[in-house]
């Protein structure tokens, strides 16, 4: 493989996505293979306490760099080998062929987390594509059988989250509410990918800041409630894995939600992940009991729908991985 070819298009892999957007692959050039693995100071160690979106970013970004380099016609490919201890997922190497892949770069380069209003969700047939995305690794895609239910869920899960000040104060780290954040055009989420107004971002700004003060006084309630994203239309998706997937299977599955995410988006579709449903137990095993399946093999949770209009383009670290 042409290393230096691969080096060269890397800045188009790191547009995959990641939890809070911290972008936590590093690569690591050796004589044999390419080494993939994650700087600990971009894990999410509060809210993401198990890892689970970290190795689903990993397996989203292993996906991406394939489909990068597949484009380009260089032959790469992944073998897993993971090591928590060395902060390792496994390796890219050379191949004997071409990764075989519907997708191409532009598709990487198009797909857009998109929060804003939605149109109508998938329709069956395209349902039924993305399912046949997920059972191909042995899970599946399902749509909430009892939508009506959600919005408790998710006000629930917030309002479970914003009332522990570690989680809030991890968030903080990874908000750009302001253009003139250092990092603003480096990574985290921004004012305009979470599409707040400048008034909404200022406020929240606000009230983060006043947070040791106003928690007491019912500001987790509030934060919870000033945000309805299910009222903005789509339908909601659960990624469903095996029962048992250990920590190279998560990676695995990331790649699998990268799959479903382009098919979504060459079907003219976007997602919004609200993976606070499952990030905290109670709504998690609601949503499991919801969809009768055991609650451990949900993976990912997002709100699907047609765009109604540009969302705009996360940042990502000019020097990435
Ligand atoms: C595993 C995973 C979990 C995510 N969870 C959420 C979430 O709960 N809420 C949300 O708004 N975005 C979520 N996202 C979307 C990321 O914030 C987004 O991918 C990142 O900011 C980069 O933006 P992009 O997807 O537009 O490239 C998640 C992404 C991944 C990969």
């Amino acid at each position: 493989m042409d290393v230096a070819a691969f080096r060269a298009l890397e800045p188009l892999c790191w547009r995959a996505p990641s939890a809070h957007n911290t972008q936590p692959w590093r690569l690591r050039y050796e004589p044999q293979a390419i080494r993939v693995g994650w700087d600990e100071s971009r894990t999410l160690p509060v809210a993401d306490a198990t890892g689970r979106d970290l190795r689903l970013s990993l397996g989203a970004f292993v996906e991406t760099c394939l489909i990068v380099a597949a484009d380009a016609g260089l032959r790469l490919e992944y073998v897993a080998d993971h090591d928590e201890r060395h902060r390792r997922v496994g390796w890219l190497r050379t191949a004997e062929h071409r990764y075989p892949t519907p997708f191409r770069t532009t598709d990487v380069w198009e797909r857009r987390t998109d929060r804003g209003r939605l149109t109508d969700g998938p329709e069956q047939d395209t349902l039924a594509a993305l399912d046949a995305v997920a059972r191909h690794a042995g899970g599946a895609v399902r749509a909430v059988p009892e939508p009506d239910r959600l919005g408790a869920l998710l006000r629930a899960a917030d309002r479970q989250l914003y009332a522990d000040p570690a989680v809030v104060a991890e968030l903080r780290r990874w908000l750009r509410l302001d253009p003139t954040h250092p990092s603003y055009d480096a990574d985290g989420l921004s004012d305009r990918c979470l599409a707040l107004s400048r008034p909404a971002a200022a406020g929240l700004r606000a009230a983060l800041a006043a947070y040791p003060l106003l928690r007491p006084l019912g500001l987790p309630r509030l934060l919870a409630a000033a945000d309805d994203p299910l009222a903005r239309g789509g339908t909601v998706l659960v990624l469903v894995a095996p029962a048992d997937l250990d920590p190279a299977g998560q990676v695995e599955f990331g790649r699998v939600l990268l799959r479903v995410w382009l098919a979504l988006h060459t079907a003219g579709l976007v997602a919004h992940p609200l993976s606070q449903l499952i990030d905290v137990a109670a709504t998690r095993t609601a949503l499991g009991a919801l969809l009768d399946v055991t609650p451990d093999r949900l993976m990912h949770v997002a709100r699907v729908g047609r765009p109604t209009g540009a969302a705009p383009r996360s940042a990502r670290r000019p020097g990435g991985g």
